[in-house]
């Protein structure tokens, strides 16, 4: 089956209704997705994109159907991953010599899931381009880390559609191919999952990306994306979407998430929760178990939010795993400009709390004062939990709150007998450190990618760039590249374990 996009231009690609995970079992997917693989014929026929490899035989079937595979001249790879290129191995016996176009880094990739490295790799960089005929080219933009190192987009100019592979994408599955066509709400919702899942720890790449294609000046009639619909109506929709979830995105909203042994942190969430609304009725409040609900949900909802609170019972003086995971998840996503709170319930020792409050921190979020409750909360400790929901809801509050409203509410929470207060008062944490406080690096301070991780270490230098053993960051020639993603000094930062406050 074909669907027409544009012009010379049609969609090859695969349905797949019935898909739940992705990313091994890490990413749910709740309303399928599509492998958008598109077949240009100009002068030049040029296949842009495959389809996951569990589709190979029946996406060859389809494409037979269409075209003699011997009349494809150019095969453009703009991701190796395998939901894209995985039917690479299957079409290449038929046309095994047919050019693939791809970057550098996709050669790597493509040969280390496919194992072909005689195949007829062209490697193109930004602003290289290939003539299809009819007065039309392909024009190649480059897209580290978006979602691959190997990542890149294909422009076509005339028509003026750029195939943008994963970004403005998302998992969502419809008959229909465009945007205009769908449930708006389950479109937009599916594009937020997506993004807060798969892309925020990119987030300013996103941003750099996109200001240098508009640097480009090239019209965008549609965006035909590697999953979901092609953006034919008001295709910058997305893109100003996308740079605002760039931007360290924020609603006013609050979203809690819990594990509970025994029902008492349960109970704790539901009273924060309750005293949040309290006193800021206008924030959005949702609560979360992360052993029964769906954690890209949650995870999505934590990407909205202005701030989360995490709660965990105390098991063997350690969080609960679920929770380890949540939070070891959420470290690698790298929200930005939230704020964080732990809460939990305890036996004998409550070490979970304090775990979590530093786990939170070492994630970059700015922390508030955590909750601690022994035992099953009582009358008391119930409005113990409602009156630190009250209290956060005011430090964290986005404009000036009703503060006769707010004061009445507290008082009268503060007027009720209390019996548990003082063996359920909260942990003396340590506030995170001032976010304004100024940075220092010096000579001996290593430097981290923020995109891949890899670390610079001034005694090790570079030797593969040719920088010496010894070599300060200052002193690290400005078109340095980090071996591991390819990307330039302007994403790193210094190794936070090394940050120096003045
Ligand atoms: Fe849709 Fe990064 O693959």
């Amino acid at each position: 089956m074909t669907i027409h996009v544009k012009n010379n231009i049609h969609w090859v690609g695969q349905r797949d209704w019935e898909v739940q995970d992705f990313h091994g079992t890490e990413y749910k997917i709740t309303k399928g997705t599509s492998y958008n693989s598109y077949l240009i014929r100009e002068e030049k026929t040029v296949l842009i994109d495959t389809v996951d490899h569990r589709f190979s035989q029946q996406f060859l079937q389809n494409l037979e159907a269409e075209i003699d595979l011997n009349d494809i001249d150019y095969i453009v790879m703009n991701h190796a991953e395998e939901d894209h290129s995985g039917a690479l191995t299957a079409l290449m016996a038929k046309i095994p010599n047919t050019p693939i176009y791809c970057t550098e880094n996709a050669v790597d990739s493509i040969v280390g899931h496919h194992h072909h490295p005689e195949w007829n790799f062209i490697t193109v960089k930004t602003g290289d381009s290939l003539d299809v005929g009819n007065g039309k080219q392909l024009i190649f933009i480059e897209a580290p880390m978006l979602h691959w190192p190997d990542s890149m987009m294909t422009y076509l100019t005339e028509d003026a559609v750029l195939f943008s592979n994963d970004a403005f994408g998302q998992h969502y599955c419809d008959e229909r191919l465009f945007n205009d066509e769908v449930d708006q709400n389950e479109l937009m919702e599916q594009c937020l999952r997506y993004y807060a899942n798969i892309l925020t720890p990119f987030s300013s790449l996103v941003t750099a990306k996109i200001h240098e294609v508009l640097s480009f000046n090239l019209p965008v009639d549609m965006i035909a994306t590697a999953h979901g619909i092609v953006w034919r109506d008001n295709p910058a929709q997305i893109i100003h979407q996308y740079l605002a979830w760039a931007d360290a995105y924020q609603e006013d909203r609050i979203t809690i998430f819990y594990d509970s042994m025994s029902n008492n942190t349960r109970m704790m969430a539901d009273g924060i929760a309750q005293g949040i609304h309290d006193v800021d009725p206008n924030v959005a409040v949702k609560v979360y178990n992360v052993a029964r609900h769906d954690k890209n949900e949650i995870l999505a909802q934590a990407f909205r939010s202005k701030g989360i609170l995490v709660g965990s019972s105390t098991m063997n003086n350690v969080m609960m795993p679920k929770i380890a995971a949540m939070l070891e998840e959420i470290t690698g996503l790298r929200f930005r400009n939230k704020k964080a709170a732990a809460f939990g319930s305890y036996g004998w020792n409550g070490g979970a709390v304090d775990r979590i409050h530093t786990r939170l921190m070492d994630a970059g979020f700015e922390t508030s004062v955590g909750l601690k409750v022994k035992w099953r909360p009582d009358r008391d400790a119930m409005q113990e939990c409602r009156q630190h929901g009250q209290r956060i809801a005011k430090e964290w509050a986005l404009r000036p709150l009703d503060s006769a409203n707010s004061r009445s509410i507290i008082n009268q929470v503060m007027s009720k007998p209390s019996q548990a207060v003082n063996q359920n008062a909260a942990p003396a944490i340590t506030p995170a450190p001032a976010k304004n406080a100024s940075l220092v690096v010096d000579d001996a301070q290593s430097m981290i990618c923020t995109v891949c991780q890899w670390v610079y270490d001034p005694k090790d230098g570079e030797p593969n760039q040719d920088i010496a053993a010894g070599t300060p960051w200052a002193q690290v020639a400005d078109d340095f590249l980090c071996p591991e993603c390819g990307l330039g000094k302007s994403v790193f930062a210094v190794k936070k374990s090394e940050v120096n406050h003045a």
